[in-house]
């Protein structure tokens, strides 16, 4: 008994020294190797080339930080939430909800976005386009009282005072003191990590590279969705989310909501960004990629399912001044659905939410 009790206190003096932080520790760094090994992203040739900010070359050291940035709910006010919370892996980096809820269980006012193919956006991210960069977007969250509510001056002191971060900062960006490490750096980080969501192995992208073939019915929806068939009905869909990527990145007002005058949308979108009321009711249109796995849609997760999305696209969608004149009843009888469905099914990539680059390196 006594033993046990004598080796209780020998742990608890162990213990009291070793959370206090040491005096002695100046957060100096520099025994460190501070080597970054730089990374080419891999990307298909039948794809755009990435445009990469200058001053946040992709390594992987920054990838590694921001791929434990993101997964870490130290980034929230209660340390619950992280970022994958609201974008998970499994679900294209969706949530599967309409409004996402932050740590205080506030609905924000739209539903969170697939991160796959993020690197690719050069329209602005969000949707409404009003944020340029991956680095700018990823400093919003944390700080934003309907999402993790944190204060960055806080979490600074938490990854300063943490085991493992100043080490990993040193290694990605070459920080010679604990004290240098911000927020900016961080956010750097996060950009990186999120660069290499790539989807790129859908049977789309194996028809693309001769890997592949396409079935009579997926090549019927194929006619359909690019419209490049006579003989077939037109769905207009390949205009606004054209290839390789299944978005034009760009802002329409896709029928969602019938207004009489442009100030009659409930969320204007774009308008809000632009400051140009023909703008208003405008959102960007997001990738089809993975769409299998990211309901509910649209930027208010209105729609539960594809037939329902299908089904506003083919009654013509709402009448609004600024309806994009693509709209129209598209008069698709069942069979003309199922085909479309099934060339939108092509875009659909497992592999990159099975990726273990890009899973929780927590677990
Ligand atoms: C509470 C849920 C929530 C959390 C936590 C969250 N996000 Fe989001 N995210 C969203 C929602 C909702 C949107 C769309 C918001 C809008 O358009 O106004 C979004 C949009 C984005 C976008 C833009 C995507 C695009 O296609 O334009 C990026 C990038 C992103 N989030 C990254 C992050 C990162 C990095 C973190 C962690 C630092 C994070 N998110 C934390 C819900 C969340
Ligand atoms: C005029 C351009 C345009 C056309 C044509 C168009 N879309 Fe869209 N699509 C958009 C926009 C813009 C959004 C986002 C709207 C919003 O959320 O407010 C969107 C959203 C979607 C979404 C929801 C995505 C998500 O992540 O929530 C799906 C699915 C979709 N479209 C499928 C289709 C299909 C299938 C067709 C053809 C039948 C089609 N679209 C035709 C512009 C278009």
């Amino acid at each position: 008994m006594n033993s046990v009790k004598y080796f209780v206190t020998i742990i608890s003096i162990f213990l009291l020294f070793s959370c206090k932080p040491d005096p002695a520790d100046t957060g100096d760094l520099t025994h460190i190797a501070y080597s970054p090994a730089t990374y080419t992203l891999d990307v298909p040739s039948h794809f755009p080339v990435m445009n990469i900010p200058a001053d946040n070359p992709m390594t992987k050291e920054g990838i590694n930080l921001g791929r434990h940035l993101f997964y870490d709910p130290i980034l929230s006010g209660d340390s619950t939430m992280s970022c994958a919370s609201c974008h998970l892996p499994e679900l294209s980096f969706t949530d599967g909800n309409a409004f996402s809820k932050g740590i205080d269980g506030i609905n924000g006012t739209r539903s969170s976005m697939s991160l796959i193919n993020i690197g690719f956006v050069k329209s602005g991210l969000f949707w409404d386009g009003r944020v340029k960069t991956l680095e700018e977007q990823a400093l919003l969250p944390v700080e934003d009282p309907i999402e993790m509510h944190h204060k960055w001056p806080e979490l600074i002191g938490q990854l300063k005072d943490h085991p493992e971060y100043p080490v990993m900062f040193r290694q990605a960006f070459g920080i010679k003191n604990k004290n240098e490490i911000t927020k900016e750096l961080a956010a750097k980080a996060l950009a990186q990590f999120e660069r290499t969501i790539i989807s790129k192995d859908s049977k789309f992208d194996l028809v693309q590279q001769g890997k592949a073939l396409f079935t009579d019915l997926e090549l019927i929806g194929y006619g359909m969705y690019f419209d490049n068939d006579p003989d077939l009905p037109q769905s207009e869909c390949g205009h606004c989310h054209n290839i390789p990527l299944a978005t034009s990145d760009a802002f329409f007002n896709n029928g969602l909501t019938s207004a009489a005058t442009l100030d009659d949308f409930p969320d204007i979108g774009r308008g809000k960004v632009s400051g140009s009321k023909a703008d208003n009711g405008k959102f960007r249109a997001p990738t089809l990629r993975n769409i299998k796995y990211t309901a509910p849609y649209m930027h208010d997760g209105r729609f539960k399912t594809l037939d329902e999305v299908i089904a506003h696209y083919n009654s013509g969608g709402k009448d609004s001044p600024n309806a994009d004149p693509l709209l129209h009843p598209l008069k698709l009888d069942p069979f003309y659905i199922k085909a479309l469905k099934a060339f939108i099914d092509t875009f659909t990539d497992t592999l990159v939410y099975k990726n273990p680059d890009l899973q929780n390196p927590f677990k």
